[in-house]
């Protein structure tokens, strides 16, 4: 059996070895695609493959069409909003990802995008600290939790909101559990983003939810662009002269924010909050295995289009 590793934005050399360690001891065979510039290169990689491992690469109707023998696709991540799910159902295919093998990378960024904005960007003025501000953490997943417990060490005060995730969890773990998005951001002069990118979350953080927040206030997006209301934004910090926004994730209207915003807008030049070897390792390692498990034993632990 073929497992094809599909990357436009390759893994780290060391989680390819690993991961074709893992295909070769199964018995299966390992196929590698890396850094293509035409969507022609991928059908053609897929028509021969039962298995594929993606990262940020687009998995389509298209794409299904043409991986006749396909069974299994796993998107090497938390995120899997680049792979259809309705066509990946309806062509039988499972698809996973791989959760929280990436979180700690995606903590460690937004902590530290919060300590650039706290020192103003590092640009020699005397800043501020995070210890004792109050941070917010919406959704309370893998990363949400990873960023509880590093600014933890900072001295944060802890809040969270989270959709789904039972307050006694939350609590458990010495951090207060709101009951709504509106309390989280009318509490905390930090917000980090964790929601994923869902019919109920696209556009959600709009100008009354930020308009809640204190003065001098910071938002940090390591989540998704498309949660965000990026016209309310701009409107929000052309009305708030102290909101900074730092984001992992360039929004469509960068050039604009870049011009308004100097000192009080950020972007990462290209996603990479779990942009590290550790990180790629994990979860390219951890799919690999996921394929082996569900194609040896049909395990389905991971499938998200049940
Ligand atoms: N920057 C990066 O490179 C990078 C890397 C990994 C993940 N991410 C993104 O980070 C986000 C979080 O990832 P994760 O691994 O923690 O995911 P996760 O699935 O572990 O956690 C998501 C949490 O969001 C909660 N949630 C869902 N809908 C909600 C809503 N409407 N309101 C409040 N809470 C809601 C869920 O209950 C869950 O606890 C995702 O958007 C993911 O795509 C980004």
């Amino acid at each position: 059996m073929k497992v094809l590793i599909l990357t436009e934005k390759p893994f780290a050399k060391e989680a390819v070895k690993g991961i074709q360690q893992v295909i070769e001891a199964a018995g299966m065979e390992p196929v590698v695609l890396e850094k293509y510039t035409e969507k022609s290169q991928v059908l053609d990689a897929v028509k021969e493959v039962e298995a594929i491992i993606i990262r940020s690469d687009i998995v389509d109707a298209e794409v299904l069409d043409a991986a006749k023998k396909l069974k299994i696709v796993v998107r090497a991540g938390a995120g899997y909003d680049n792979v259809d799910l309705d066509a990946a159902t309806a062509h039988q295919v499972v698809v996973m990802n791989t959760p929280g093998q990436n979180s700690n990378a995606v903590a460690e960024l937004a902590l530290g995008l919060m300590v650039y904005a706290a020192r103003n960007f590092y640009d020699g003025s005397s800043g501020t600290e995070l210890s004792g501000k109050k941070l917010g953490i919406h959704a309370y997943g893998n990363v949400g939790r990873n960023v509880a417990r590093i600014a933890k060490g900072f001295g944060m005060e802890i809040y969270a909101y989270d959709a789904f995730c039972p307050a006694e969890v939350i609590e458990k773990e010495g951090v207060k559990a709101l009951s709504s998005a509106e309390e989280l951001y009318s509490t905390c002069q930090y917000v980090s983003l964790h929601i994923p990118a869902t019919d109920e979350t696209k556009n959600s953080i709009n100008y009354t939810l930020l308009e809640r927040m204190p003065e001098k206030a910071v938002l940090i997006n390591t989540a998704r662009k498309e949660v965000i209301n990026e016209a309310e934004l701009v409107k929000l910090m052309e009305a708030r002269p102290g909101f900074k926004y730092l984001t992992d994730i360039m929004p469509k209207n960068h050039e604009e924010m870049v011009e308004k915003f100097q000192k009080r807008y950020f972007s990462t030049p290209k996603k990479m909050g779990a942009q590290t070897a550790e990180a790629n390792n994990n979860a390219g390692i951890a799919a690999a295995n996921q394929i082996v498990d569900y194609l040896v034993n049909g395990n389905t632990k991971f499938q998200v289009n049940k």
